[in-house]
């Protein structure tokens, strides 16, 4: 049976159970089965998130030690790949040659062809590895850099950084760099998920679905927004504006302000919180609190004129950027974490599949209209 009505945009609709993620948007709370993201990002780092999203619950020592050693071991491309990743116009954005790369990645993976839940979670280790490194191969590829070995005696956060910049990141830009992937890491029925989720239910393949869930997150309203934030920031600097009133003309033009509002959350984005933290702490670190300051100007006027909290895209922007990381990387880096949460979502949807297939309510012509012959239209 047809829905009567239909919702636009889904907005409230429940369309899977899942036991990956719970959000409550009226208290602002977001947790991974069940434990609080505030818990996560004070003490846990991204590898360990990302076995809890995977197995559903914390490992224990030898468990994370095998799971770390078993991501290190993942950290390979096939030449073919980095061939391709070569082949690339240089001023393409990393998001399409992220996305196409990871397509590529299938036709060298031992387990294409294979749904089983073993398979995905081995391909979801490789996933999780070589996304990371495209990101990082790429960005030296396109500034005419040598790339890097990874190091497998770093942590995710740690080879990532290292990869990029060929320089062994300090320990505040690793810890910031690890926290931001633990806050990204899943969100619930998001639109990149529910992209990947609808690609696996019709038992296509696990890249298939992270490659379409890549394309997803690519867009602005998605995870495109941090790099419109940046890209707004860096504009009000370069023509010395004040930012607030930079933010009220947009409003009065009727433009949305990236990094602010939210489908789910009604308060703040418990990501946001930590996200402001670390770019206030590393702007003070660095002597550079210029990104912070408008940020938290634009912050506070959005929050009382237009009752609007930021997302986690708002300060995630100024966080990045004052690590020294390029702006069309931010989306790419979104990626690097997110496909631990992509991944158990469609590891959940293949071991337990229905088709997903809903209805669209008809407002075109009225059946039956004529079918008019071409010579008398
Ligand atoms: C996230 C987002 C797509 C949610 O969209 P949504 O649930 O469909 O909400 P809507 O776009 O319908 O917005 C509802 C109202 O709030 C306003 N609003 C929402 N976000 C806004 C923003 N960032 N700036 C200005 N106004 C905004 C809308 O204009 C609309 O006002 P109206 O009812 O007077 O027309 C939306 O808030 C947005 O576009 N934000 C900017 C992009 C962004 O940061 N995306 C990352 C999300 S994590």
């Amino acid at each position: 049976m047809a829905t009567a009505v239909a919702t636009k945009g889904l907005e409230g609709i429940v369309a899977t159970t899942s036991s990956i993620c719970w959000i409550d948007g009226d208290a602002g709370v977001l947790a991974y089965r069940g434990i609080d993201i505030h818990k996560l990002a004070e003490q846990s780092n991204f590898e360990e998130t990302t076995y809890l999203l995977w197995n559903g619950r914390l490992p224990k020592g030898a468990e994370l030690d095998a799971f770390r050693e078993e991501l290190a071991k993942a950290r390979v491309l096939d030449p073919k790949i980095i061939e391709l990743l070569r082949s690339f116009p240089k001023d393409v954005t990393p998001m399409e040659v992220l996305r196409t790369a990871v397509s590529a990645l299938s036709c060298y993976d031992p387990d294409e062809g294979d749904n089983s839940h073993d398979a995905n979670l081995r391909k979801s280790f490789r996933l999780t590895s070589q996304i990371a490194m495209l990101v990082a191969d790429y960005d030296r590829i396109r500034k005419g850099k040598p790339l890097v070995d990874a190091d497998p005696s770093l942590s995710h956060a740690g080879n990532f950084l290292w990869m990029l910049n060929s320089e062994k990141p300090s320990e505040t830009a690793t810890r910031t760099m690890d926290i931001a992937l633990i806050l990204h890491a899943d969100h619930e029925l998001n639109a990149s998920t529910f992209a990947a989720r609808v690609i696996a239910a019709t038992l296509s393949d696990i890249h298939s679905a992270i490659t379409g869930a890549i394309g997803a997150l690519k867009g602005p309203l998605h995870g495109g927004a941090n790099e419109a934030v940046m890209h707004m920031l860096f504009e009000i600097d370069k023509k010395g504006e004040d930012a607030v009133e930079h933010v009220k003309a947009m409003l009065a033009a009727k433009k949305k302000i990236s990094g602010f509002g939210h489908r789910v959350y009604h308060t703040e984005d418990p990501r946001a919180t930590h996200l402001r933290r670390m770019s206030e702490a590393l702007g003070k670190s660095a002597n550079k609190t210029k990104w912070f300051d408008m940020s938290r100007a634009i912050e506070q006027y959005i929050n009382a004129e237009k009752k609007l909290n930021a997302n986690v895209d708002f300060y995630s922007a100024s966080t990045y950027t004052t690590l020294g990381i390029d702006i069309d990387l931010f989306t790419p880096i979104f990626a690097v974490s997110r496909i631990a949460g992509w991944a158990a979502h469609v590891i959940e949807q293949h071991d337990d599949n229905r088709l997903i297939r809903p209805r669209a309510d008809y407002i075109g012509t009225e059946y039956p209209a004529e079918y008019t012959p071409l010579e008398k239209r």
